[in-house]
């Protein structure tokens, strides 16, 4: 299903400028779920003809006599390219939330109403994803391990778990969506983080760094989702220079345990709302339900790694999650997104 959303649009931004964002826009529609509906003003119309529009958004043009009956079906939100007195009355009324492109915002206008300081389709596209999520973690911190972890061996090499950090930043992300301030701390990744207002990162290398950083901010969060691939052993002492190879010699590397974060965690009394994660090859079900009693979580999300389209690195993920009142929840394979929006909605019924 897809939820509209519409633009009003003036010529006084430059025309190259207004095209390439709605290019953006409607190029990732189907991404989004979204329908993009314009509503040129007289001079565009003269610039670019309505076939023109129509074929850029897949929508025909809405006239401004048209917008109250577009408004009555409830857009997600109108985007104004810059602030139009002359609606501002029938803005204000429509319920609809109005987003003011790079302009300031007038008051009285609809709750979710906002200004953006930029006019630029990833970040129209963040406020639409808030627009449409249920605000149900505002107020709440919470707090995200993702990634992998690093144990420097000597400079130049390291022992490390698969782990590109997707599902960490995807639930990272859709927590920030729904309102919470996140604290995300993560290993070396190739994930990028999207910059966010609410959302904090705490960049880190090593296990015990993980492990020092959430303990330094743990009591500020009410749920923590530790997602990430902690490295389980390190070199016991780490060699300052290169090791060099001896002709004709193996190697013998001693391990040490790294401190367990989400055993640790859920040690503590008063700890946050907590979710772990278990990568499994074998025995999921036996593995997750021992891995949730063991670490003390409230939920534990386990994937079968041996899955297609459940492993790492991939998009999707198929997701079970368990709780400790013997609730089985078996998602469907859903991208990363969708399966962390699924289990935020998990942690929300609880808290
Ligand atoms: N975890 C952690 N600190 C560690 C190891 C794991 O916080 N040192 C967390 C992970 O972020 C994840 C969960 O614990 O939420 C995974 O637990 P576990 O299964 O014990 O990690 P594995 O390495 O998969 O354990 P095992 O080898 O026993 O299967």
């Amino acid at each position: 299903m897809t939820t509209p959303v519409l633009f009003l649009l003036n010529h006084t931004r430059p025309l190259q400028k207004t095209l390439g964002v709605l290019g953006d826009l409607c190029r990732d529609r189907d991404l989004w779920s979204i329908q993009v509906w314009v509503c040129p003003d007289e001079e565009l119309l003269r610039l670019v003809t309505p076939a023109g529009w129509e074929a850029l958004t897949g929508h025909s043009v809405v006239s401004e006599r048209e917008l109250p009956k577009y408004l009555e079906q409830k857009p997600l939100a109108v985007l104004c390219q810059s602030w139009r007195k002359e609606l501002a009355s029938l803005l204000a009324h429509s319920g609809v939330p109005v987003l003011i492109l790079g302009d300031e915002l007038p008051p009285g206008l609809p709750p979710g109403s906002a200004a953006l300081p930029e006019f630029d389709a990833m970040e129209i596209l963040q406020r639409l994803e808030q627009l449409a999520s249920p605000q149900d973690f505002a107020g709440k911190t919470v707090l995200v391990t993702a990634g992998p972890t690093a144990e420097d061996i000597d400079p130049v090499r390291f022992i490390t778990n698969r782990s590109s950090g997707k599902m960490g930043v995807a639930i990272a992300w859709a927590a920030a969506m729904r309102g919470a301030r996140v604290l995300l701390i993560h290993g070396p990744m190739t994930t990028e983080v999207p910059d966010l207002p609410n959302l904090e990162r705490f960049p880190v290398r090593s296990a015990q760094q993980m492990h020092d950083a959430v303990r330094q901010h743990w009591q500020e969060a009410q749920v923590a989702v530790l997602c990430a691939a902690v490295a389980d052993f390190r070199p016991d002492y780490y060699v300052p220079q290169k090791i060099k190879k001896i002709e004709g010699e193996g190697m013998v590397l001693h391990l040490e345990r790294t401190p367990d974060i989400l055993a640790e965690l859920g040690a503590m009394p008063n700890h946050p709302f907590l979710v772990g994660f278990a990568a499994e090859t074998d025995d999921v079900e036996i593995n997750a339900l021992n891995k949730l009693r063991r670490k003390h979580c409230d939920l534990l999300c386990a994937n079968d790694i041996r899955k297609p389209g459940s492993g790492f690195a991939g998009d999707t993920n198929q997701i079970t999650i368990y709780a400790p009142d013997g609730t089985v929840l078996a998602l469907p394979m859903l991208s990363k997104q969708a399966a962390a929006y699924r289990i935020l909605e998990e942690i929300a019924k609880r808290i």
